[in-house]
């Protein structure tokens, strides 16, 4: 069965101070119940110094190179020595503003798994591909170039998320029926690229502007195992009420 699981996106926000306030918040409420937190990479050190078994850290991006001449980039082997154990990786804001691409976003995964960190593949149309009806085939291209090469062993821990660009920040969440439509869509993609055990077993979570109001319904969808927050994450309170609708 997939695992159910809350991540956290904070994208380009939190001081370092903030971070830890907000480190600490999260660890005062979480109770019995565990998460993922995608920090960006200058607070990865000191975010692993102070969670716990409970929080599990993950980072945004990393560079589709093993190391070298790349000023400014990040590799997979930095991360996992900061002890990251999952990455983000095909954000649309990646793919949007730093011209990510799908060949990019494969490249990326490969290198996520060569360091064993657990790749977030995120996809997810437009505006114009949803009002065109073009949505599932633009996904499920998506999908198909990021997981080239991809074997059974190494995308059965992979995370899938859907987020839909017109539902990022934008406080339109996809309804729950056109959220489910699409998990089930992915899902019975990964059946035909794999077998129905990694189908069954990789997680599909939900991203674009999920809040404690809307948590609870998206959850009761059969295909969605959980959601990737970017803006409540950000509050402690907010954050661990769509952790605990989970
Ligand atoms: P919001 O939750 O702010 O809409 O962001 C979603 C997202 O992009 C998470 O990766």
């Amino acid at each position: 069965m997939s695992k159910k699981v809350v991540i956290g996106n904070w994208k380009m926000n939190t001081t370092i101070d903030e971070a830890i306030n907000l480190v600490i918040d999260l660890k005062e409420g979480l109770g019995d119940n565990s998460t993922i937190i995608c920090v960006p990479y200058t607070h990865l050190g000191v975010v692993q110094e102070i969670v716990d078994d409970r929080i599990a850290v993950g980072a945004q991006n990393l560079c589709q190179y093993e190391n070298g001449a790349y000023t400014g980039e990040i590799s997979s082997q930095m991360l996992q020595s900061l002890g990251a154990e999952f990455v983000v990786i095909g954000h649309s804001e990646r793919r949007t503003h730093f011209n990510e691409n799908d060949e990019t976003v494969n490249a990326k995964i490969k290198q996520a798994l060569l360091s064993d960190i657990v790749p977030i593949i995120c996809c997810g149309e437009s505006l114009n591909l949803r009002q065109s009806g073009e949505y599932l085939p633009f996904i499920e291209g998506q999908i198909k170039a990021a997981l080239g090469g991809v074997d059974k062993k190494a995308a059965l821990d992979s995370i899938i998320a859907y987020e839909p660009i017109w539902a990022i920040g934008t406080g339109e969440t996809a309804s729950a029926d056109q959220a489910q439509e699409v998990h089930a869509f992915i899902r019975k993609l990964l059946r035909s690229l794999y077998d129905e055990e990694t189908a069954n077993h990789m997680s599909i979570v939900y991203g674009g502007s999920v809040k404690p109001s809307n948590a609870t319904e998206l959850f009761q969808q059969k295909d969605i195992d959980g959601a990737l927050v970017g803006g409540a994450s950000l509050n402690a309170s907010d954050f661990l009420q769509i952790i605990n609708a989970l």
